[in-house]
């Protein structure tokens, strides 16, 4: 979704804009520009496209000189993507960047026209710069004239604004969409994004809904909407610049699969004390949890994916009924919750709009509410009443996997606690999961050491393929989901994933020679009637891929690739067999040439609805 930048300092604005917008480039976009103040005046450079096209247009045309500015990379939504849509927008003293959207910009807008005002865009955000520009006019304190200008809009905003008057300030405000304030020596910061910036300063404010920031270089003023001041704490990021480089690696999605390993070790051992988990700094009370009656887990995307495996092992080990929710869906649907029912809401950024609005929804309703959150002081993260950090460090690629990996590996967590607090398993069954899960991170890299060969030489098979099937039982079928999600959205190739007892009341009818199937096959109890699911997809001609387990007696007939994963505790394999459904996903987008890193139409902080 669209990123946001400002400088004020003593460097070139363009330059660190356009650097700290290419470190947001992650989250997707399609088109990108930058504003700066030199000479006495705001010069804008905008263009449709990759970040590549703006910097050859400034090359051609001229950059925006100057020591203070703004920059944004957009994600089209009011408006196709052109270099006229493009941000920033600018009334007659006012230029802006906008992230999120405002849902009465119509009748604003109408106003505006009726006020004499003309339009270049089909932007929402242009909107925003003439209101501010009308309310300026009057009230010449641009504070002020920012929350007059907020009292009027409804929807999501982060905004980082430059006003004619004020050459050496950057001005930002913000309401629900996310915005960090950077601060440093002799030079300030914003950012929707700590990455964007890490490489100036690690230390950095977080801005809460409708407080406005004014940065200049000798330091940054925030007031809250009432225009008194605000003391601010200073937070500091624990990771450094080299986070959020590829280290080597093509892409970032292949750096991050490889890091799979120090992100389940930086987020579950901390959490272990005396061979248990120890949930206490989360604010997860034993008492609290024996008193739980239903848990919904709701989320997006591969976090919602997530959930599906925590149902599975919750379900089973701590015999309490889970239901898995797609975060857009729930908010919808009055979902049937209350006192008594907890909501875990699941969410590498923090930030999606769909999940926070569960998670408001589910309190209101009088539901505890448990956040599981990788992204350090994210708005899921602050309002929630409990709160696991996942601890994969930043992820730069649009397709998740380290996140979904620790996602897991807290699910695990909170699964032994709550079997424990309600007495489904005893301690030395609480401590043998706990040291097996403490096992993962060296089976997760044996998995990868041991499976990428056999991942790539599958991929070459499948690049062809129009269309991929991938099917399991039970805790499988949970992580094929997962699966297919990963190839469909880097590979475009279609792909969905089945239930695969169920295939034989429809989907098999899809089922032809140019159709493969990836089947997954980890658990015994469920072993053999998967067999048979696969011996009747191979009947009708699939070309089929089984993952299983070393040591699986696996009939010569059934599929035509085998991968097998270490025999391990049954209900962890889904920690390991994923590594190589993202390895199988990776190659086969690398090999069809895609954007690995960065898929079409696909942003990765999703925060409008
Ligand atoms: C986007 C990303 C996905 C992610 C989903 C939920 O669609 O591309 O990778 O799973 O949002 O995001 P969240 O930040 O809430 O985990």
């Amino acid at each position: 979704m669209c990123g946001i930048v400002g400088y004020v300092g003593h460097r070139d604005a363009a330059d660190v804009l356009v650097n700290a917008l290419t470190r947001l480039a992650y989250r997707g976009y399609d088109s990108a520009g930058i504003a700066a103040f030199g000479n006495g005046k705001i010069s804008v450079a905008k263009s449709k496209g990759k970040l590549k096209d703006l910097i050859d247009k400034m090359a051609n045309e001229g950059k925006p000189l100057g020591k203070a500015g703004i920059g944004h990379t957009r994600w089209a939504t009011h408006g196709e993507p052109s270099d006229v849509n493009s941000h920033p927008h600018s009334g007659a003293k006012v230029t802006l960047v906008h992230n999120g959207i405002i849902e009465n910009y119509k009748e604003l807008k109408n106003f505006l026209i009726q006020d004499g005002r003309t339009f270049l865009s089909d932007t929402d955000t242009e909107v925003v710069a003439q209101l501010l520009d009308h309310y300026y006019t009057y009230i010449s304190d641009p504070v002020k004239a920012i929350i007059r200008t907020t009292q009027d809009l409804r929807g999501s905003f982060a905004l980082g604004i430059v006003f004619q008057d004020y050459p050496d300030n950057v001005f930002a405000v913000r309401r629900e969409s996310p915005l960090v304030i950077g601060v440093g020596e002799g030079e300030s910061f914003i950012a929707s994004d700590v990455p964007a910036i890490i490489e100036y300063t690690k230390d950095y404010y977080l801005l809460e809904h409708d407080e406005i920031a004014v940065l200049s270089p000798d330091g940054i003023k925030v007031y809250d909407s009432h225009y008194r001041p605000v003391i601010k704490t200073l937070k500091t990021a624990d990771w450094d610049v080299d986070a959020v480089g590829k280290g080597g690696y093509p892409h970032y999605m292949i750096k991050e699969i490889n890091e799979q390993p120090t992100a389940i070790k930086n987020t579950v051992v901390p959490r272990i004390k005396d061979g248990m988990p120890n949930l206490e700094e989360c604010s997860i009370d034993p008492e609290a949890l024996r008193k739980i009656r239903n848990i919904f887990i709701v989320a997006c995307g591969t976090a919602m994916h997530s959930g599906m495996v925590g149902k599975y092992v919750m379900e089973e080990l701590a015999r309490t009924h889970v239901t898995v929710d797609i975060a857009s869906e729930f908010r919808y649907r009055n979902p049937i919750i209350g006192e008594g029912d907890l909501i875990i809401i699941v969410s590498q950024s923090g930030e999606t709009a769909d999940s926070l609005a569960a998670m408001r929804l589910a309190k209101q309703k009088g539901a505890k509410t448990l956040a599981i959150v990788n992204a350090m002081g994210s708005t899921i993260a602050r309002e929630a009443d409990m709160l696991i950090y996942t601890h994969a460090g930043p992820e730069i690629s649009v397709a998740s996997t380290k996140a979904y990996m620790v996602q897991l590996s807290v699910m695990y967590l909170f699964a032994f606690e709550l079997a424990f607090a309600k007495g489904t398993i005893d301690e030395e069954q609480y401590k043998y999961y706990t040291s097996k899960l403490l096992e993962t991170p060296d089976m997760v890299q044996k998995v990868i050491e041991s499976t990428t060969e056999t991942a790539q030489k599958i991929s070459t098979q499948l690049i062809t393929a129009d269309s991929l099937l991938y099917i399991g039982r039970g805790l499988d079928y949970a992580l094929s989901m997962e699966g297919s999600l990963k190839l469909k959205e880097i590979s475009y190739i279609h792909s969905e994933s089945y239930a695969a007892g169920e295939l034989k009341h429809g989907t098999i009818s899809l089922i032809t020679k140019d159709m493969p199937v990836i089947a997954v096959a980890t658990q015994s109890a469920l072993y053999e009637k998967t067999v048979s699911n696969i011996k009747e997809v191979k009947a009708r001609g699939a070309k089929v891929v089984m993952i299983c387990k070393e040591g699986d007696d696996v009939p010569s007939d059934v599929a035509d690739f085998v991968l097998k994963v270490p025999d391990f505790e049954e209900c962890l394999l889904p920690m390991l067999v994923c590594v190589p459904l993202q390895l199988i996903a990776y190659y086969t987008a690398v090999q069809r040439g895609n954007d690995v890193d960065q898929p079409r139409n696909l942003a990765k902080s999703v925060t409008v609805e």
